[in-house]
């Protein structure tokens, strides 16, 4: 397997060959990095970030990723991208400075553009649409946990039309697992997207089923995962998602109504499950909630992995980058 010079704009474009390349990969870093060997693959190479929404998780593991491999990062901020320059002439600009760009933001186009015009890889680090290196991150954890991803159900609950209710029905079907979207109809993924997906996994082996009844989308889940109910950008719907999908919160009782004793409960975070940060502080005064998508004891509980996902984001993260800017056959060592 060889992905060199390939951009990670979204799993559409990869098949299900390569993304387990890429989960083996990232379990191979891993490895390595717990056994303390120090990274090479990266030596010499100049990585850009820019990105137009806040982040913890995906900055870092970017930075750190390429760090560990020996590569140089720019964190750029106050860009002329989009405001004095075009998209179009900053790709060209950062193409000849840099071996690779991490972007993200609002607009798959944005990141589109960054790939058709730099000439380097360019990795998405979450846009509206799409956040494809936070689905390996979930593979992997999930393939921790159970040994093997073919033939799990994965439940997505919330607002399954956004990033995360995408990324996450399209790796779900191009690796022959059963997803399920638990969201009110208003919110479900589009038609063009999941009927696509239902073609694919009918190749693979998986499903894919939209429904609003919680009891029959959970039964006999392996994984419950979640998102927060109002996305970076959507601020003003706030009161809206709310409405839409406060009897969609992920709660002991949905749990229980899995029947698996070994479910394992997922979120991309960060998370609204308890009051200790102002903005959560904020909406609970404001529309009386105490949790908002996950409460407090589920995101707590043993059979919560949200922290080994969290680490497992700096894994993927570092996996697509060496095997996009590194041109080698054999990675996997
Ligand atoms: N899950 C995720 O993308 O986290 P950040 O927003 O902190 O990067
Ligand atoms: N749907 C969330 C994902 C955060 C990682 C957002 O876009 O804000």
């Amino acid at each position: 397997m060889n992905l060199y010079h390939r951009n990670f704009l979204t799993l559409r474009d990869y098949s299900p060959e390569e993304i387990t390349y890429l989960l083996d990969l990232a379990s191979n870093l891993k490895e390595k990095k717990k056994q303390g060997i120090r990274g090479h693959l990266l030596d010499g190479k100049n990585i850009v970030i820019i990105f137009e929404k806040t982040s913890t998780r995906t900055r870092c593991s970017f930075e750190i990723g390429a760090y560990d491999e020996g590569a140089n990062v720019t964190y750029l901020t106050n860009s002329q991208m989009g405001k004095k320059e075009s998209i179009e002439d900053t790709a060209k600009v950062l193409g000849r400075f840099y071996d690779g760009i991490a972007f993200r933001g609002f607009s798959q186009q944005t990141v589109q553009t960054l790939a058709d015009f730099s000439g380097v890889p360019v990795w998405n680090g979450l846009t509206d649409l799409y956040h494809p290196t936070q689905i390996l991150a979930d593979m992997l954890t999930i393939r921790e946990n159970f040994g093997e991803l073919k033939g799990k159900k994965l439940v997505f609950v919330g607002d399954a039309r956004n990033n995360m209710g995408n990324s996450l029905m399209i790796g779900c079907a191009k690796l022959g697992m059963h997803f399920v979207a638990l969201a009110p109809e208003a919110l479900f993924p589009s038609e063009e997207l999941t009927s696509e997906m239902k073609k694919i996994a009918q190749r693979t082996g998986g499903s894919v089923l939209l429904t609003s009844d919680i009891a029959e989308a959970v039964e006999g889940a392996d994984v419950i995962y979640t998102d927060v109910w109002v996305s970076m950008g959507e601020e003003d719907k706030t009161e809206e998602r709310i409405k839409l999908l406060k009897d969609f919160q992920v709660n002991e009782k949905m749990i229980q109504l899995t029947h698996n004793p070994d479910v394992i409960f997922l979120h991309c975070l960060p998370s609204f499950h308890d009051l200790n940060t102002k903005v959560s502080q904020d909406i609970y005064q404001k529309y009386g909630l105490k949790e908002m998508e996950v409460t407090d004891q589920v995101f707590r509980a043993s059979y919560s992995k949200v922290f080994d996902e969290a680490e497992n984001r700096m894994h993927a993260i570092k996996a697509i980058m060496v095997a996009t800017l590194v041109n080698d056959d054999n990675l996997i060592k």
